[in-house]
């Protein structure tokens, strides 16, 4: 059985869900974790109204008996506190014409899914018909999605960092991170980043920015550590970890490149300085450097898997760009509504969930399992079969 995920939901509706099937049995939820990671999303300055109106807490609705999971899909839901301001233009049946016409959006914003919305999918007549779907609160259903798998890949030893690298044209950190580096964060900072003691000046420039009705984009690091070695393979293309890892994250609404480890920088080092050397360790190999970030050949290695993600800024702007009212064909400005000014720390929690996810599915796929007791069982043999020969830090539960 494969690990699979699909989300449905628009930003206004009732709520957001997300169908994971594929989880073993026997596998113990804490909800409250779940919860954990629906705040963290929410949380980071430069944040729109949205998120004081949210407060997003999951509702497990299948695939969950007494905390339990039973082996079938699992159906997480998270309600829209907004949806009682917002029923009569969004509801599924009977939409109140004189409330939705008061909605309705006509001149596409440069950079949202408005344009191609309507002409891929003919809603041309309200641009919201695109954008309440393409909006990133669908996130939170792959965040909560991803909750229950970091869940699952806490018992398998792996555990998940993310920060913020660079905003807004000030880099922080050069290079990829280490997960040390991404345990300076504080989750409670405004802005998540992996120097907290620099968020101030962030702060008066988001505000800045706020001001003159910008947006900002930026960096964000997540790294994922005891991640088994052989996840992913060579053999097929689309089973390379590197490959499904650069999909998963790219997916993320207004990611706009992936790194892997020190993609972008071992591209201008000679192949001597790029390639990290295979050396005895104790109890195991040991790596001199990480520049592949876990991955080689599409495959893990052992090592931290670290993946960089940059985000653009917002396309919702208060001072619009030059459009066109598709109800009159006539030169407009961009549509406006309340918007966030950045959201580069919540990408990092987003990014954590999409690795989170990648992950389960690629060691599922190698364990298997369709109670969890199976898979860690086949973690252990596998570990035991790797011995000495296996990466120093691999220690299987
Ligand atoms: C956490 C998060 C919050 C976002 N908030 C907004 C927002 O408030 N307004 C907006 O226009 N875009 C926002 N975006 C980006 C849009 O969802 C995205 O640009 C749009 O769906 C088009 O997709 P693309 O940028 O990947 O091409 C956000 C993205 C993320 C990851």
């Amino acid at each position: 059985m494969t690990l699979d995920l699909v989300t449905a939901g628009e930003s206004h509706g009732r709520e957001l869900v997300a169908v994971l099937s594929g989880v073993p049995a026997g596998l113990r939820l804490d909800r409250a974790a779940i919860d954990a990671e629906l705040a963290r999303r929410q949380h980071g300055y430069g944040r729109g109204g949205r998120q004081k109106i949210e407060k997003d807490r999951v509702d497990v609705r299948a695939g969950l008996r007494g905390g339990v999971t039973l082996g079938s899909p699992l159906l997480l839901a998270i309600p829209n506190r907004d949806w009682e301001n917002w029923s009569r233009v969004m509801d599924p049946w009977e939409v109140d014409p004189e409330a939705a016409e008061r909605r309705r959006l006509t001149a596409p914003r440069p950079g949202h899914a408005d344009l191609v919305g309507a002409w891929k999918y003919g809603h041309t007549e309200d641009l919201r018909n695109a954008f309440e779907r393409a909006s990133a609160r669908e996130t939170a259903a792959r965040v909560a999605a991803g909750a229950v798998c970091k869940q699952l890949l806490t018992l398998c030893g792996v555990s998940i960092r993310s920060g913020v690298l660079a905003l807004g044209g000030t880099a922080l950190l050069d290079g990829p991170p280490s997960f040390a580096d991404l345990e300076k964060v504080d989750d409670a900072s405004p802005l998540r980043t992996v120097a907290p003691d620099r968020e101030s000046d962030l702060v008066t420039r988001i505000d800045e920015a706020k001001h003159a009705g910008e947006t900002l984009g930026g960096v964000v690091g997540v790294v994922a550590r005891g991640v088994p070695p052989g996840l992913g393979s060579y053999a097929r293309w689309e089973e390379r970890l590197d490959g499904q890892l650069a999909q998963a994250v790219m997916a993320v609404q207004a990611v706009k490149a992936v790194a892997i480890g020190a993609g972008i920088e071992t591209a201008s080092l000679p192949g001597s300085r790029a390639h990290d050397p295979i050396l005895p360790g104790r109890g195991g190999l040991r790596r001199g450097s990480n520049h592949t970030g876990g991955n080689e050949a599409g495959v893990s290695n052992g090592e931290e898997v670290v993946v960089r993600a940059f985000m653009k800024p917002i396309s919702t702007l208060r001072e619009p760009l030059p459009s066109v009212d598709l109800a009159t064909g006539k030169a407009a400005k961009a549509a406006y509504e309340r918007s966030d000014v950045t959201a580069v720390p919540a990408c990092g929690v987003i990014v954590e969930a999409a690795l989170a996810f990648v992950l389960a599915r690629a060691l599922l796929a190698k364990f298997g399992g369709d109670n969890i007791s199976d898979t860690l069982e086949a973690l252990a043999a596998y570990r035991r079969r790797l011995g000495k020969l296996g990466p120093e830090g691999f220690v299987a539960p």
